[in-house]
């Protein structure tokens, strides 16, 4: 999700792909590549780490946080840069003022931007253009006259970084006089693992003539200014802020509007929430402190007053600011003994200083940065060990592809649990934090969790139904804490649907109550929220005109009156996954109820609508029932009007969300058959798939595109999917920094590309898998809460089909498949309770004969209104 993603799908292509950009360096690609061709020697020693390329989609709107990390850390910590930088705080409709005043922007690899510091906290793949975090930034700096001529403020600390320098965790910065380098990683393998924690060290040539000074720095826009505590008898610097965040970006662009909304990141302004760092200088005790102290600054105009300094002040409490400008303000320090090298631990908590300092110091205790790294390795090495392949026969960059992918597929959510605050002060249940959002993760991001990592999904679930019982209803989006936008609906329905669907058996087991998880759905689907843009959806006349009406009065709630077209296909799938977990718990009414919900896309259906020699186009439409005309192209990537507003804009009045009609059109993924016969049967419906890719109405950066390259399955013409998705995924995807066609979004674009690879789609909310065909020969899924593993083979694999277009005579479409020796009544989907569920071996068989296995054999992927989905596994 993004205003910008039309943006880039209309830029996107080769010649965005060519631009030479001098980060990262050449090193990280020599040494991945080393990598995989060692692994391909020596398969039995293999360390998936290597694998992982953590700048892919660091670039062109991925907005990708490529900083040390573990499994879900709480703790991203990365260099801040100037620029569009989303994966930190950046505000790009102000400019360079502005940019000025903001603190902690995140990665990019545009050389021509500079470092502001190194923190702890991001989120990865932020689909808003603001980001989110950047706090509490440590900056070394080169100080040749000494303490008091130290300019510590964001515009002044800023430096180059040495070209084709930047590699996984070090950063070589540019200072006047010679480089610094930069180094982090996070770990929290020790009980109880509670916030995130960081180490930091930072290495400097020893030659060097002059004392380097640390600042620790934090930008407070509105509400409490930080409190820098520091005292002799305690190593630590405590830095709490209650901060709005990005949240609070309205006093940036617009100082003089304090209600501003425009600039906010991705949910409404009047929320705040509270971040605490804790910083140990001393590394428990074994560096000693030269000169230090406090200052503060003001970013705003007053160039000639720049940064006020007080060497040995040890507190500072700016507690209030209430006219709305921006003040800086921190810690500068130096070390005495002239070291080569420092390390500083660094705890986070939402909940208070003392936790932020307890959490570095139960976390980090006395490991050393080499010892943390292992540590840390040795998660992501388990994480990414659940698929295994051959590396000897599969194609280099798909090796890298299909690591890096998943390692952002275990990056976010962040795990703050026992971190909590606001409605979520001291639950007892799990909490993650970037929940960013779930209109793009219930897509692909959780089905491919469910293959094998129940356990760390149970969790996640546990959460959403915790926020149904301190909030309500279940979250849409969620970023610092704090409630963001609503897109479609209540997505979450479909994403704890999913787990229902596929861990029933297991979910008691796994902490997860599931008639509580139903209660949660039927709050989504039942109570009209007083205000459904952060959660809950419009369902009071949604269920009572059968969509949700154009220009309807509604005398109970408020929200955005837009989007009428797309919130009424996508509330009804959300209504389909209730009435899979309806049948599941034998909530017979409920059944009957939500399937018939579940139709409710068809009344946005306009039979009369016309485009391109096409008929029949979702549109939105009036309480008397009639429709509304838009142009079906319109916020298409082929839209000729490229101002048009397609987001959350109030003058979106096309009817749609961040796509168009031409793509909506073809979304109700549990009842395809009834859109193929209603778009004319077929051989229509694929000539139409096929004119929407050829027309650029595919707007491949963003969620509503995910499933219609292999919406052909559904029209009986599985090798057209195939063509299609080897297209999609070589013409917008590879290995390089703008190697993503749009935000990450939590990683649902890596995990969307991950199931490209594997040759499979998920149906959401079922149990129900399509076979498309795989990148590559084979690979085995282990799932160790099940205790089995199961291997996709191919059987007749061409290496000569990893490309773009799958030459003649080139074996890539599926001819059969057999699931542990049974051969399959379809070769166009299974079901996860025939294959990953009980592990053993499926076999694809692959063709270069396309004409001959251009059907699905005796069945088609399940619809909902041909007999499909009547029973649940
Ligand atoms: C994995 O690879 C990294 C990068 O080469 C290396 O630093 C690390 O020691 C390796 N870890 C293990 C557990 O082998
Ligand atoms: C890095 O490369 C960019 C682009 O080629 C160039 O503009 C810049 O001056 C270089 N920076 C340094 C520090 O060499
Ligand atoms: C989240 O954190 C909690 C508390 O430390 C831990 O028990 C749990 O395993 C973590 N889960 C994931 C998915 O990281
Ligand atoms: C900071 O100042 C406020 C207002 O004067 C006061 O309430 C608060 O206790 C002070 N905090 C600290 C840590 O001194
Ligand atoms: C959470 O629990 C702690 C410790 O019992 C208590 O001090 C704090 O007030 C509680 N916070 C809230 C918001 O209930
Ligand atoms: C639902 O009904 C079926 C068939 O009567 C039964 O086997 C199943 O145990 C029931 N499930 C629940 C959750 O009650
Ligand atoms: C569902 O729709 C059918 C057919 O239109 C209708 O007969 C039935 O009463 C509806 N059920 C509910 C619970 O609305
Ligand atoms: C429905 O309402 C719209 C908007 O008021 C109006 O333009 C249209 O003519 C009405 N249709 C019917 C059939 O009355
Ligand atoms: C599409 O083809 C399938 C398989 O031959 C057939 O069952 C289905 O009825 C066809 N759909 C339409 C709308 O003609
Ligand atoms: C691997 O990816 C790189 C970067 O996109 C590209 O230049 C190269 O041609 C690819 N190699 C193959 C074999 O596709």
């Amino acid at each position: 999700m993004s205003p910008f993603k039309r943006l880039i799908s209309l830029l996107s292509g080769a010649s965005l792909l060519s631009v030479a950009y001098a980060q990262p360096s050449p090193v990280v690609q020599e040494r991945i590549s080393a990598a995989i061709a060692k692994a391909a020697i020596d398969p039995y020693d293999v360390n998936y780490t290597e694998f992982v390329n953590v700048f892919i989609g660091t670039n062109d709107y991925g907005d990708v946080c490529p900083g040390a990390s573990i499994p879900f850390g709480m703790v991203k910590f990365s260099t801040d840069l100037t620029g569009y930088a989303p994966a930190g705080v950046y505000q790009p409709f102000c400019s360079r003022i502005l940019d000025d005043m903001i603190n902690g922007p995140g990665y990019v690899t545009d050389p021509t931007q500079k470092i502001r510091g190194l923190s702890p906290m991001h989120d990865s793949g932020t689909g808003s253009s603001l980001g989110t975090y950047g706090n509490f930034e440590i900056m070394p700096l080169l100080c040749p006259g000494g303490y008091e001529t130290c300019t510590v403020r964001l515009d002044d600390r800023e430096r180059y970084r040495k070209n084709n320098t930047d590699v996984i965790i070090l950063a070589q910065m540019l200072t006047p006089a010679t480089s610094l380098k930069l180094w982090t990683t996070t770990s929290r393998w020790k009980p109880p693992q509670h916030a995130a924690l960081a180490w930091n060290v930072l290495l400097f040539p020893k030659d060097r003539e002059r004392p380097i000074l640390f600042s620790i720095s934090q930008t407070i826009f509105r509400s409490h200014l930080p409190v820098v505590t520091w005292t002799s008898t305690q190593p630590w610097v405590e830095s709490p802020s209650e901060d709005t965040g990005d949240r609070g970006m309205w006093s940036l662009c617009y100082p003089w509007d304090i209600s501003h909304q425009a600039v906010n990141s991705f949910g409404p302004g009047a929320f705040h929430y509270q971040a605490f760092a804790c910083y140990d200088l001393l590394d428990d005790g074994k560096q000693t402190l030269d000169e230090y102290g406090v200052w503060t600054g003001e970013t705003y105009g007053l160039d000639y007053w720049d940064d006020a300094k007080g060497l040995g002040e040890t507190h500072l409490n700016l507690s209030v600011n209430l006219i709305g400008d921006v003040y800086q303000s921190g810690a500068l320090f130096s070390y005495a003994g002239e070291p080569s090298e420092i390390n500083i631990r660094v705890g986070i908590s939402f909940v208070s200083a003392e936790q932020a300092c307890l959490n570095a110091e139960t976390e980090v205790g006395s490991a050393t940065f080499d010892e943390i790294i292992t540590q840390s390795q040795t998660l992501w090495n388990e994480q990414l060990s659940k698929v295994t392949i051959d590396f000897s026969h599969t194609e280099p960059n798909i090796t890298e592809l299909l690591y890096s992918s998943l390692y952002r597929a275990s990056l976010t959510p962040n795990n703050a649990t026992d971190e909590t605050q606001g409605v979520f002060a001291n639950t007892t249940h799990f909490y993650f934090d970037s929940l960013y959002c779930s209109w793009d993760t219930f897509r692909t991001f959780y089905p491919l969790m469910a293959l094998h990592s129940p356990v760390e999904f149970a969790q996640i679930v546990d959460n959403y139904i915790d926020s149904y019982l301190k909030r309500g209803w279940m979250p849409d989006c969620r970023a610092n804490n704090l409630p963001g936008w609503t897109q479609g609906g209540s997505s979450a329905d479909v994403i704890v649907g999913h787990f229902a669907m596929t861990y029933h058996d297991e979910a008691k087991q796994l902490g997860i109550d599931l008639e509580q998880l139903y209660a949660a759905m039927i709050a989504d689907g039942e109570v009209n929220p007083p205000e459904w843009n952060i959660q809950g959806r419009q369902v009071n006349v949604y269920r009572q005109y059968g969509y949700i009406p154009f220009a309807v009065l509604d005398t109970a709630s408020t929200g955005r009156m837009t989007r009428e077209g797309s919130r009424t296909v996508e509330y009804a799938y959300e209504d389909f996954a209730i009435r899979q977990v309806a049948l599941l718990l034998n909530k017979t009414e409920d059944v009957d109820t939500y399937t018939n919900r579940s139709y409710f896309y068809r009344n946005v259906w306009d039979p009369t609508v016309e485009s391109d020699g096409f008929t029949g186009f979702a549109q939105k439409r009036y309480s008397n029932g009639t429709f509304y005309y838009t142009d079906p192209i319109d916020c298409s990537p082929a839209d000729p009007d490229p101002n048009r507003e397609c987001s959350l804009q109030d003058d979106n009045v096309v009817g749609f969300y961040e796509s168009s009609s031409w793509e909506y059109s073809y979304f109700a993924p549990h009842d395809m058959a009834y859109l193929v016969q209603v778009m004319g049967g077929n051989t229509t419906f694929v000539e139409r798939l096929d004119h929407f890719f050829n027309a650029s109405y595919f707007n491949v950066g963003n969620e509503p595109s995910f499933n219609t390259p292999i919406n052909y399955h559904y029209a009986n013409s599985p090798t057209n999917s195939v063509d299609q998705v080897h297209n999609t995924v070589f013409e917008y995807f590879d290995i390089t920094p703008a190697g993503l066609p749009g935000n990450d979004d939590q990683a649902a674009m890596a995990t969307v590309l991950v199931w490209h690879l594997l040759g499979l789609y998920p149906v959401p909310g079922t149990s129900e898998i399509l076979v498309v065909s795989p990148f590559l020969p084979t690979y085995t899924i282990h799932n160790s809460y099940l205790g089995v593993s199961t291997t996709v083979t191919v059987q007749n694999f061409d290496s000569r089909s990893v490309q773009q277009t799958i030459p003649p005579g080139v074996a890539a479409y599926v001819k059969s498949v057999t699931i542990n020796g049974q051969l399959s009544p379809s070769r166009c989907h299974f079901d996860f309770y025939d294959t990953f569920r009980v592990g053993g071996e499926v076999i694809i068989e692959v063709t270069s004969d396309k004409n001959s296995v251009n059907d699905c054999g005796t069945s088609l992927p399940y619809s909902l209104s041909t007999g499909g989905f009547n029973s649940v596994r």
